[in-house]
């Protein structure tokens, strides 16, 4: 070819990476072992799995499908390892982890070459992107290592992690889970996918080569089964799983109850905005990154365009020319842009989910490329004129599709954005900054990429919001996952060793003379419910009595039911904007309510006393650290903020705490008032709203707030209190799609609830065990705020 031809064509040969490297270090590992306690084991599982090369359909490697007996084997290397590597100090695990991340940029490109071969992505991301982050993973949290003594030391690390990877990002995925986890003082088994664990096993390589100590990672492979065995396995402290929506559901029901600590990183269908004064070329070279990484098979890939109508006709066009210059092909070779598809099965759902899109109305593009005779391809495909309902519009395709819509005004962009079922991440792209940083705040996801797309860091955390997931990976929010405050009582603590409030009994003189009180025509003997802003009948039209001590009839409440349930989340949805007004605002309401809470405050004693049976020095000094809890929270509205992440980037990385929205809280029986207190107030602080069942033995101390509810300043519809029996109550909320988080604070019911919950994916707080509510390290402060908020990640990079 001529040099004036190749100018012409602006055509490249092919350029492929060695492989011999990669193909000797295969040849070694042939075996299918497994990593367990520091050594390769061969599994006690029979069987095997072979792992193909996606490009090819050529067999890898002959994989262990590790069973139940091996996976016990690995919990338990894990467990006896945890003992020492979490009491070593954090200097020597973070020269652990420097020495990983040293090693791992010593074998960089065979981690690369290899991982190419495995997931079919192309070498140029896998070298240029995966590896890159993966040690940058470490290194970071090496550093985290370092400082955990100075800056996390009211923390503890949870115990042995069951962490299980997908196929998309199989080493990124793994640095993702085990950096945090070692830096924190935890240890690790780690299950890869099955259509992509060789990486995780080269890994496992140099884990020996540094000398990590044994048991503190273990690796082992095998399908969802395995997955399953590990879920399940009792001595597990915490799980952290990245997949399929549906799988993680799974986790959720199998691990409810068991006191587990739970990450989920799951499915999204991320919107890319772009606005009508966007640069239309660089919106098409994000959009290339946005859903063509990867082959698309990224769980925040950018896979809805939503276009300015102004722009969208000359954007598509833009596209469909670029698109037709697409480079497809062996994923070794070094110049082109989408690889193989992991595997035949992923292929067909792509080409059916296409189909049907087709079916459902949509126009579909996809550039004459010729496609590779072996292995699975699928070419880069736009989805345009789809309505927002499509399957295509709201399933995860996970491939190389995108679809694309249009909307006139930002309001509709961000209603179109956030109109699905999940909320990952969002690229939004316009040239006027007021808008982008307005809009990022109105979307419902975990990461808002301005201007930029598929960004990510150490530093900074990623993660979900709906059914996208829970839990944060990566920056100082990802650490909280690994760690437990040094107050919180282990988990496995069986319930019947749960410590019990011992307060002082009142003597009888004293309940005698309380009970007299009964006939002070100023407490109010018919209660009801109190929801969006209004005292209301029960639909059910029953109540419950309300004894003292001595089984003598106090009041009677309201047997709310799911119809009161309905009707409170419709009311506190209605009461949006305190979600939105400033924390300063926030705090006057609460420093308000605190101020007239304290003119009743010997009404508040002589209540308790009664209900509870409790000396009037134990209801005083209750009634004066509730008390206190409010002025804290009141103090902390406008104080608990974000930070500025400081990824390798020329820009901004903000960390932005924001309300989970509509919340339910159950509360315990102990300490009635200060344990309501301490919980609903840092829920409303961050500008939560709220559906409180109090507590089912003294719900008294929750009606009484009526009035003062009342005359505060508090919006109707904040706070909604129903009365009545804490478990079916707790279960229509778990079960209620529009809540969007759950605090139960009743150690029976953690089972239930988290079971019940898993329709919306929603956030459960559910403690195994109790805080003393009177130690105010224990049972209030950032750890409580952290709870009733989750961190968005907006990503700014600037400069012209
Ligand atoms: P998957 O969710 O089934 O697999 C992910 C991991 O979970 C694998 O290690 C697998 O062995 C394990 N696993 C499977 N069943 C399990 C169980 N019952 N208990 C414990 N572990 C279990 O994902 P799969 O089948 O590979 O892909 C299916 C779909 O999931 C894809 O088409 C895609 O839409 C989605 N997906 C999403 C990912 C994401 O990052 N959001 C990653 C991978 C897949």
């Amino acid at each position: 070819m001529k040099v004036a031809e190749i100018f012409h064509s602006m055509d490249y040969g092919n350029s492929p990476e060695a492989t011999d490297m990669a193909m000797a270090w295969l040849a070694k590992h042939q075996e299918g072992r497994l990593f367990i306690a520091g050594k390769w084991q061969k599994a006690k599982g029979k069987t095997s799995i072979k792992t193909l090369n996606p490009a090819t359909g050529e067999v890898l490697a002959d994989i262990a499908k590790a069973n139940e007996a091996d996976v016990d084997a690995a919990v338990k290397a894990a467990r006896k390892a945890f003992g020492k590597w979490s009491s070593l100090s954090g200097h020597i695990r973070a020269r652990y982890l420097y020495a990983l991340a040293r090693h791992l940029q010593k074998h960089a490109r065979l981690f690369a070459v290899l991982e190419s071969l495995d997931n079919g992505k192309p070498i140029r991301e896998s070298r240029d992107i995966d590896i890159p982050l993966v040690i940058r993973h470490f290194y970071y949290h090496a550093g985290w290592a370092q400082l955990s003594e100075q800056e996390l030391s009211d923390y503890r690390p949870l115990g042995v992690c069951g962490q299980i990877i997908p196929w998309n990002f199989p080493l990124l995925m793994m640095a993702w889970k085990i950096a945090p986890a070692l830096a924190m003082g935890n240890t690790v088994v780690l299950k890869p996918a099955e259509y992509s664990p060789l990486t995780a096993l080269l890994f496992a390589q140099v884990c020996e080569e540094v000398a990590l100590p044994a048991g503190v990672v273990n690796i082992i492979t095998g399908d969802g089964e395995t997955g399953e065995a590990l879920v399940r396995h009792p001595d597990v402290d915490k799980l952290a799983f990245t997949g399929s929506t549906e799988v993680g559901k799974r986790i959720r029901e199998l691990s409810a109850g068991s006191g587990k600590g739970l990450g989920l990183e799951l499915g999204g269908k991320s919107p890319f905005i772009v606005f009508e004064d966007a640069d239309l070329d660089s919106v098409v070279e994000g959009v290339v990154d946005a859903i063509w990484l990867n082959q698309g098979e990224v769980c925040c890939a950018g896979s809805r365009l939503l276009a300015q109508e102004g722009i969208a006709a000359r954007l598509l066009a833009k596209l469909k020319s670029r698109m037709a210059k697409l480079r497809l092909g062996s994923p070794l070779d070094k110049s082109i842009d989408l690889g193989a598809i992991i595997a035949p099965i992923q292929r067909d759902k792509i080409a059916a989910l296409v189909a049907q899109g087709i079916e459902e109305g949509a126009s579909c593009y996809q550039p004459e490329l010729r496609l590779p005779t072996q292995g699975q391809f699928y070419p880069p495909t736009l989805l345009y004129n789809v309505s927002p309902a499509a399957k295509v519009a709201q399933e995860e395709i996970f491939g190389p599709v995108l679809t694309m819509m249009s909307f006139r005004t930002p309001a509709e962009a961000v209603e179109l954005a956030n109109n699905s079922r999940y909320g990952l991440a969002a690229s939004l792209w316009t040239d006027n900054i007021n808008l982008a940083l307005d809009i990022a705040a109105k979307l419902k996801v975990g990461v808002v990429w301005v201007n930029s797309t598929n960004m990510f860091d150490g530093s900074s955390g990623f993660g979900g919001y709906r059914e996208s997931g829970f839990g944060r990976e990566g920056g100082l929010e990802g650490l909280y996952d690994y760690l437990k405050p040094k107050w919180y009582q282990d988990p496995k603590t069986s319930l019947e060793t749960q410590p019990q409030v011992t307060q002082p009994q009142a003597t009888q003189p004293q309940v005698e003379a309380l009970v007299e009180n009964l006939s002070d025509p100023s407490i109010d003997r018919t209660a009801k419910l109190y929801i969006g802003g209004k005292q209301s009948r029960p639909d059910s039209g029953y109540s419950r009595a309300v004894l003292d001590p001595q089984g003598r009839l106090i009041s009677h409440v309201p047997e709310g039911s799911r119809k009161d349930l309905r009707n409170a989340v419709e009311a506190a949805h209605k009461a949006h904007s305190w979600t939105s007004i400033s924390g300063h605002q926030r705090a006057q309401v609460l420093y308000y309510l605190a101020e007239n809470l304290e003119v009743r405050a010997p009404e508040w004693q002589k209540r308790l006393s009664l209900l509870t049976g409790q000396s009037a020095e134990t209801s005083a000094l209750e009634v004066e650290l509730s008390l206190k809890r409010i002025f804290s929270y009141a103090a902390y509205a406008d104080k608990f903020e974000g930070t500025i992440h400081q990824p390798p980037l020329r820009g901004a990385v903000l960390a932005i705490p924001e309300a989970l929205g509509v919340m339910g809280i159950i509360c315990p029986d102990e300490r009635p008032l200060l344990s309501m207190f301490s919980l609903l107030l840092p829920a409303i602080a961050l500008g939560n709203r709220i559906i409180l069942i109090p507590s089912e033995r003294y719900p008294l101390m929750a009606t009484d707030l009526y009035q003062v509810l009342d005359t505060s300043d508090v919006p109707a519809g904040v706070i909604n209190i129903v009365t009545g029996p804490s478990a079916s109550l707790a279960k229509t909320l778990a079960e209620h799609l529009d809540v969007e988080a759950l605090w139960s604070f009743r150690p029976e019911l953690v089972s239930m609830v988290e079971k019940a919950s898993v329709g919306n994916l929603k956030q459960v707080w559910a403690p195994l065990s109790l805080p003393n509510w009177a130690d105010d390290k224990a049972a209030s402060g950032r750890d409580y705020l952290r709870k009733a908020s989750q961190i968005k990640n907006i990503w700014i990079p600037y400069g012209e």
